[in-house]
């Protein structure tokens, strides 16, 4: 064993410690009211970074939250790794559905339950841990860099500008991601693939008020009739998307693609049984794995209308809203399926309704190279960690960065993520496995040396 894996091994418990401070902080972006926390918990960040030993730390402020940009040079001919996470979290809500307080960890049965334990908080520091180790066992072989930002849970919005400001400090060899999950508990996998996003919202107006649905119903169109009618024809019966040119620029997957995930050791029962699902649903002949991760999906986030409130209210509604987000796959852009999106609504909509159309967010997907040399490196760091070769897999979710890096830094990404689909990211009792945890700063310090060690 490296020093630096026995000094990961003999601090194990001060870093749990550590990772529940920083848990406490709740930097939930979306939520203004909380602005004050999202910053105490990236200068909680900054001065963890400090204490780690990297030589230089900086909050950077930005229009949104701020940036946590940390670097550390050994050597001009040493590689760079460039590692990206986030420290903002999604909001606790529905907050009567925890089992504890969100922003108070607790850990059960090996798990750190709390809000941001994987998504991505504890997967961020694995990598501040591993790089702690290094410079405490005075052995970091790369020139290492953080960026932590505190938005990619509301798009980011901000980074990418970030990003062309500060090209010339961010230079790196590869970014190093760990925001995405292992193939199942004990099998270790590299993502290569990402989707991306639209995020729109529709809504109708038919009468200019709400109506009494006995003396007008019958004389008008009910819009949140139309719009339900609307969003039942987005699929087919084949589950296949009916907006027209929505499958236009999509790369479709390839045979080994299709064989590989056909060689994926899937437990089709598990997946249902953690969905809560007694059937699956995917497009066409794809498969439930390829449907939630190679293919491109529409679906409806949110609607409402009319009278929800306790007991009956004899209403006809004057307007009906929806929110939609489609998963893009490579090849699509956000921009050109929201384009789609509107066309297909302003050609569909009922002469009885006015249709307002608004864009959200969006972010592209991305495919990664699997045969680049920091993707080698990073499945020597698995197989080291985990006894097994890793799989290589694409993700459902999105982060929308990535793409960005390739646009904008000219860099590749690797996807060494350490989550479970069954964390509850972004629902209630989040969490995030212990023994996952100490396996990704183990990871982390494999992949560092594994890189050092190869020609880039
Ligand atoms: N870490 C997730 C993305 C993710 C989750 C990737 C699981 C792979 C597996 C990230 O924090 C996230 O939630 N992204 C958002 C994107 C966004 C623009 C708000 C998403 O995917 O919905
Ligand atoms: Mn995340
Ligand atoms: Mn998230």
């Amino acid at each position: 064993m490296t020093d630096a894996l026995q000094y990961a091994q003999d601090h194990a418990d001060r870093f749990v410690d550590e990772l529940k401070a920083w848990l406490r902080i709740p930097s939930v972006s979306t939520d203004s009211n909380h602005d004050a926390q999202t910053r105490r918990a990236a200068d909680w960040l900054a001065d963890n970074l400090r204490d780690a030993g990297l030589e230089a730390v900086e909050v950077v402020d930005t229009a949104g939250h701020p940036v946590v940009l940390a670097s550390h040079h050994v050597s001009d001919d040493a590689p760079t790794v460039l590692v990206y996470g986030h420290y903002d979290v999604q909001p606790p809500d529905p907050i009567e559905l925890w089992d504890h307080d969100p922003f108070e960890p607790v850990e059960v049965d090996g798990d750190l339950v709390a809000r941001g334990a994987a998504d991505d908080k504890g997967q961020v520091f694995m990598h501040v841990k591993a790089a702690e180790a290094m410079l405490g066992t005075s052995r970091l072989p790369v020139n290492l860099k953080l960026l932590v930002e505190g938005e990619e849970e509301i798009g980011s919005k901000h980074l990418p500008d970030f990003l062309r400001e500060h090209q010339d400090r961010l230079k790196a060899d590869v970014v190093v991601v760990s925001d995405t999950a292992l193939f199942a508990p004990g099998v270790p996998s590299i993502a290569y693939g990402l989707r991306g996003l639209a995020y729109v919202e529709v809504e109708l107006q038919g009468p200019s008020k709400d109506l009494h649905s006995g003396v007008y119903g019958g004389g008008v169109e009910n819009p949140i009739n139309a719009l339900a009618r609307m969003i039942s024809d987005l699929h087919d019966h084949d589950h296949r998307v009916t907006v027209e040119g929505f499958y236009d620029n999509v790369i479709d997957l390839t045979d080994d693609e299709r064989q590989a995930y056909r060689d994926l050791p899937f437990d089709l029962e598990a997946w249902k049984s953690e969905a809560g699902v007694s059937a699956t649903k995917s497009e066409g002949d794809f498969s439930v794995l390829e449907g939630t991760s190679g293919r491109p999906t529409l679906d409806v986030n949110g609607i409402w209308g009319g009278y929800t409130g306790e007991g009956a209210k004899t209403v006809l509604p004057s307007k009906a809203t929806a929110k939609i987000s489609c998963r893009l796959v490579p090849g699509q852009t956000p921009g050109e399926i929201t384009d789609k999106l509107r066309a297909h609504f302003e050609a569909h909509v009922p002469d009885t309704m006015t249709l307002t159309f608004r864009n959200l967010h969006g972010g592209h997907g991305v495919i990664v190279d699997r045969d680049a040399p920091a993707m080698r490196a990073a499945a020597t760091a698995l197989e080291g960690v985990f006894g097994q070769r890793p799989h290589f897999t694409r993700e459902g979710g999105s982060i929308p960065i990535v793409a960005d890096f390739k646009k904008i830094l000219g860099l590749d990404t690797v996807l060494m993520g350490f989550g479970l689909d069954s964390d509850s990211i972004h629902s209630p009792n989040e969490r995030f496995g212990l023994d996952r945890f100490h396996q990704g700063i183990e990871a982390s310090i494999r992949f560092m040396d594994a890189f050092a060690g190869q020609e880039v």
